[in-house]
This record gives structure tokens, C-alpha cells and sequence, in this order.
């Protein structure tokens, strides 16, 4: 993902600027996406990393900036490095987490270019497929009665029904109302699709096995306290004029999605 910001970045016309990209992907970053291109497909990781990359770049300077929220909370941060690059009002405070290892090794890196934070950034190393991770994260100084805005950015794709289910629960508590949250997703579709069964094995085959998928964005989270709002990538508001794929619309059956999602705190919870 950090190779992709990164090629992004060099870019005349680029939709984001991660200087630190570069050395967070290090040369295996690069490799890996290399080796991933050949097999596009649904528009190959780079773009599809590209374009979410910023959509979610203006949801969180819109919770932030526009819905006064001051808790930021990426989940599965990985090589992220918002918290370094965006525009953050004062006072904000900004949590990574992330799986203990990566944030090991991205902290190593970020020390190693000596780049400070725009933000209060503190992290937490956890394993978020189990709900245990609440624990560590309620220790960080979060403030649960204050309204947050949630990330899942290239996370729920890995994990298994009951994990996406338990960590929606756990995540819903936490968050106040006026909270929002944004989440990544591919359809059920995408993941039985010939289409998209190369990507998908390239994928596999470096230990990124896809698992879950959902046709109804919209009716997932409002099981969990959710109105939301799903974009499918390339439609307006998340093409730039870079998505060059024809988007089906929703409602024709057997087409891989990928949907961006934006939601809101049910105001009767
Ligand atoms: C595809 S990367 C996305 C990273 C980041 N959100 C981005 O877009 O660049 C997926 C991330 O999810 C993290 N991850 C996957 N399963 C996890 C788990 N059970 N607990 C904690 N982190 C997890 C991985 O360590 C990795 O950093």
C-alpha cells in the first residue's frame, strides 16, 4: 500500500502527497507491488490504493474540520502515515493499531527519518480479530463519550464474518453519537467472480487471502448503529478522473464491487 502512495506521490497530477511512503514501503514494498501489477484485473492494487487513499483522506478532514470530531482512530494502520502528512485541526489526537510487529517496524522507520507528527499520535498493537483489543485501546487515553471517527481501511477483506462482526460490535460501543466511521469493502461477488480470480490468487498466494464480502454495505452497518452511505469505486466522488473502468450500477446482480463506505452514528442510539 506504501509503494503505491509512494509511486502516487512522484506523480505531476498525484491526488496525495506521502513523502514518508517511500521509505515506509522499503524495497520489499515495491517488490510486492511489482509483482502485483502484471495481474490487474479491477484496476490492480496501486490504483485501487490511489483513489480510496484519498477518498478517505477528505472523510477524515471532513469529520475532523467539518464535524469538529478530535479522536481519530485508524484501524489496521499498517503503513498509513496520515497522522505525518494530513492537515489535522489542534487538538487532535490520532491512534494507530495495528498488529504489535508493524508498528515495530514502521516506528523503527519513522525514527530513522526523524518525520514528526502533525497531530497526538499514539499506537496500539493489537490483534483487532479479537475483541480483546478494546482493552489495550481504552488504556490509550480515548475518551468514549466524545464523538470519534473510525477508519477500517483495508482490513475487513481478511478477516472472517464473525471477526468483521465482533469487531464492528466492539468498535460501535466506543463510539459516541456524532461519531463517524469509514470502511472499505468488496462484495461477495469479487470474491467468487473469473474476473477477478487472478488478483485474487496474487493475493493469496502472499498470505492475503480475501474472505469477507458483502452485498448490502449499507444494511451491514446498520446493524451495528450505522447510517451509511456506499460509493462504489470510480463513481462520482471517487473516480478523480483516474478510475477508467465502467461502474455497473447497483442493483444488476453477479458484478465485483468495491465499495467505499461513510457512515454516521444512528442518532437513536
Ligand atoms: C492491506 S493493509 C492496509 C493498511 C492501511 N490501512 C493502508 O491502507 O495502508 C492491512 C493491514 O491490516 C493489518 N491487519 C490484518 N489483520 C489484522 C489483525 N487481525 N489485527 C491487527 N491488524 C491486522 C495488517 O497488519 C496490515 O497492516
Amino acid at each position: 500500500m506504501a509503494a503505491a502512495r509512494a509511486r502516487e506521490s512522484e506523480r505531476p497530477d498525484r491526488l496525495f502527497d506521502d513523502p514518508l511512503a517511500a521509505a515506509l514501503a522499503s524495497t520489499e514494498g515495491f517488490f510486492w507491488l511489482d509483482r502485483m501489477e502484471p495481474t490487474q484485473g479491477f484496476g490492480g492494487p496501486a490504483l485501487y490504493v490511489v483513489v480510496r487513499t484519498r477518498f478517505f483522506d477528505d472523510f477524515l478532514l471532513y469529520a475532523c474540520w467539518g464535524a469538529g470530531v478530535r479522536q481519530v482512530v485508524l484501524m489496521a494502520a499498517g503503513m498509513d502515515a496520515r497522522a505525518f502528512r494530513l492537515n489535522w485541526p489542534a487538538g487532535t489526537r490520532l491512534y494507530e493499531l495495528d498488529r504489535p510487529e508493524v508498528l515495530a517496524a514502521k516506528d523503527e522507520v519513522l525514527a530513522r527519518t526523524g518525520a514528526r507528527p502533525a497531530c497526538e499520535r499514539r499506537t496500539i498493537g493489537a490483534d483487532l480479530g479479537h475483541p480483546s483489543w478494546s482493552e489495550a485501546f481504552s488504556e490509550t487515553g480515548y475518551d468514549a463519550r466524545e464523538p470519534s471517527v473510525w477508519l477500517m481501511e483495508g482490513l475487513l477483506f481478511y478477516m472472517d464474518v464473525t471477526a468483521v462482526r465482533d469487531l464492528l460490535g466492539v468498535a460501535g460501543a466506543l463510539a459516541a453519537p456524532r461519531s463517524l466511521l469509514g470502511v472499505d469493502l468488496v462484495n461477495r461477488d469479487l470474491l467468487n467472480s473469473p474476473t477477478t480470480r487472478p488478483l485474487l490468487a496474487a493475493f493469496a498466494r502472499r498470505g492475503a487471502t480475501g474472505r469477507f464480502g458483502a452485498n448490502d454495505p449499507e444494511g451491514l452497518l446498520a446493524g451495528h448503529g450505522w447510517v451509511a452511505e456506499a460509493t462504489q469505486a470510480g463513481e462520482w466522488g471517487a473516480n478523480y478522473g483516474r478510475w477508467p473502468y465502467p461502474v455497473a450500477l447497483r442493483g444488476m446482480p453477479g458484478v465485483p464491487r468495491v465499495f467505499f463506505v461513510r457512515a454516521w452514528r444512528s442518532p437513536s442510539r
